[in-house]
């Protein structure tokens, strides 16, 4: 059966105190709207309408087709939001029979409970049902007053709440399922007459029953659930329960975390089976690590692609780069966008890479710049290299051919290439092409005084 859904998402978030839309912030890598598009999306084949209002030019830039938008010019209450929602569902012309209603700002819902929502809804032939949830200390949420029968009578917001009505524990998430012709009635009788001067959506429930419709509730299994972000705080809760949720998935998944509180995986990254990870660890963006591989402690990865059996040693910080299977990277190397690691490559510690692909087996054991870098398959990068790739205008291009050998302290002038099978000599300051095969050596030859010590001394 079809239903059509309206996000809530015109409120600015002033208690986060930012400059940004709160639905826009962070969590698990992604702004926590996109995870109620997800459950949206999920849960119908139809487009969810986004409210918008506060910054909505960069809400439509951010959901694009994900969404429908409604424009809400005014915050004038949660009520007025549905009522500007549910215009774009009618002026469309084909309302679905039920509406779900989420908030832009409560990402941590299931998608089972939404299920049971609906379901729930559905068999009892409600006007409204509700996903609330108890709290021992209910705070600011709506309270959730049942009549003898257990039906939902009416919310009461919190500020408009009696003494009595303040102690009850069951609480309003935000949530809910309603009968799209039973809602749109109700909308137009709303007023704001109340504490905020607002539209507030939970006054439908009291028009409902007075009108002899049913109202119902289903409780949240897990109060986290319903967590809305109203600050920064509820913004680490909700990172928090998403780091929790996204590495217990691995776990069950075969990847094993030696501290799983220590370590921060983004929900958008992938690892396979067998691969051992330290604590803090930080895996971000669309990294994707496979099986077998060993990520140690301190180690940073943010849109990696990591193959088979590879280990990434402490302190390695890896951006936009793909290393192959077998390769060995660190401890504390550095591969900056556009590193490309072939099969069984080695960069060792203090190796900073840049723009550079390494064919397989080619090494870089210590203390190197590779920029802007073709390498061939195993080359041996000697200590202390560098590619001098930058003129102070212009990025220039340096290539080593298969099998070369680069002594140690060398400066690789680009544009440069070395041959295939050709060496560099240690020490050297190469500014010419070295054909393949050949030896280039460019230091001063070595001079010997016999005696000069003593001779100064006297
Ligand atoms: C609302 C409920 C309260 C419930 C709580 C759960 C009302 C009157 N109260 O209170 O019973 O316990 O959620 O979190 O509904 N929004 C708009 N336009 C507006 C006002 C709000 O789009 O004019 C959006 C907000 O951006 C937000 C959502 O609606 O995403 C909820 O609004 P908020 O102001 O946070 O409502 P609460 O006071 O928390
Ligand atoms: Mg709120």
């Amino acid at each position: 059966m079809a239903l059509d859904v309206i996000i809530l998402a015109a409120g600015l978030g002033t208690r986060m105190k930012s400059s940004t839309i709160k639905i826009l912030h962070e969590a698990g890598g992604r702004p926590i709207v996109d995870y109620v598009l997800d459950l949206a999306a999920a849960l119908s084949a139809a487009t969810p309408v986004l409210v918008i209002g506060h910054q909505r030019e960069a809400v439509k830039a951010h959901c694009g087709t994900r969404a429908r938008y409604a424009v809400q010019e005014e915050q004038l209450g949660t009520g007025h939001a549905v009522m500007m929602g549910a215009a774009v569902l009618t002026a469309q012309g084909h309302a679905a029979p039920d509406v779900l209603v989420l908030s832009g700002d409560v990402p941590l819902t299931r998608e089972d409970t939404l299920w049971e929502l609906i379901d729930e809804h559905r068999r009892s032939g409600n006007s409204a049902t509700i996903l609330s949830m108890r709290l021992e200390e209910p705070a600011m949420y709506g309270r959730i007053i049942r009549d003898g029968s257990g039906q939902v009578l009416r919310i009461v917001e919190a500020r408009d709440a009696s003494a009595e009505e303040a102690g009850i524990h069951e609480v309003n998430g935000g949530i809910y399922v309603f009968s799209t012709e039973a809602l749109l009635e109700a909308l137009a009788s709303l007023s704001s007459e109340n504490a905020q001067g607002e539209y507030y959506l939970t006054d439908v429930i009291e028009i409902f029953r007075k009108g002899g419709g049913a109202v119902g509730a289903v409780i949240a299994r897990d109060p986290v659930e319903t967590l809305g972000v109203n600050s920064r705080s509820d913004l680490a809760m909700v990172e928090q329960e998403l780091q929790q949720r996204k590495i217990q998935s691995l776990m069950e998944a075969g990847v094993t975390f030696r501290n799983p509180e220590a370590t921060l995986v983004d929900t958008t990254v992938e690892i396979g089976r067998d691969t051992v990870v330290y604590p803090f660890v930080t895996l971000e963006g669309s990294t994707n690590i496979g099986e077998r591989c060993v990520i140690e402690p301190g180690v940073h990865l943010r849109d990696v692609t990591v193959g088979n059996g590879v280990v990434i040693k402490t302190g390695t910080v890896a951006e936009d780069s793909v290393i192959e299977a077998g390769a060995s990277v660190g401890p504390c190397a550095h591969l900056r966008p556009g590193t490309h690691l072939g099969p069984d490559v080695k960069i060792g510690n203090f190796v900073e890479t840049k723009k550079a692909t390494f064919q397989s087996g080619a090494k870089a054991s210590h203390l190197s710049y590779i920029g802007d870098a073709e390498i061939g398959s195993n080359v041996n990068i000697g200590a202390g290299t560098i590619t001098c790739n930058y003129d102070g205008v212009r990025k220039n291009k340096t290539t080593i051919e298969d099998g070369a050998f680069i002594g140690s302290d060398t400066q690789l002038i680009a544009p440069v290439t070395i041959g295939r099978g050709a060496y560099v000599g240690a020490g050297s300051t190469i500014t010419k092409d070295v054909p393949a095969g050949s030896l280039a050596l460019s230091r001063v030859p070595q001079k010997i005084i016999k005696d000069w010590a003593p001779r100064q001394k006297k």
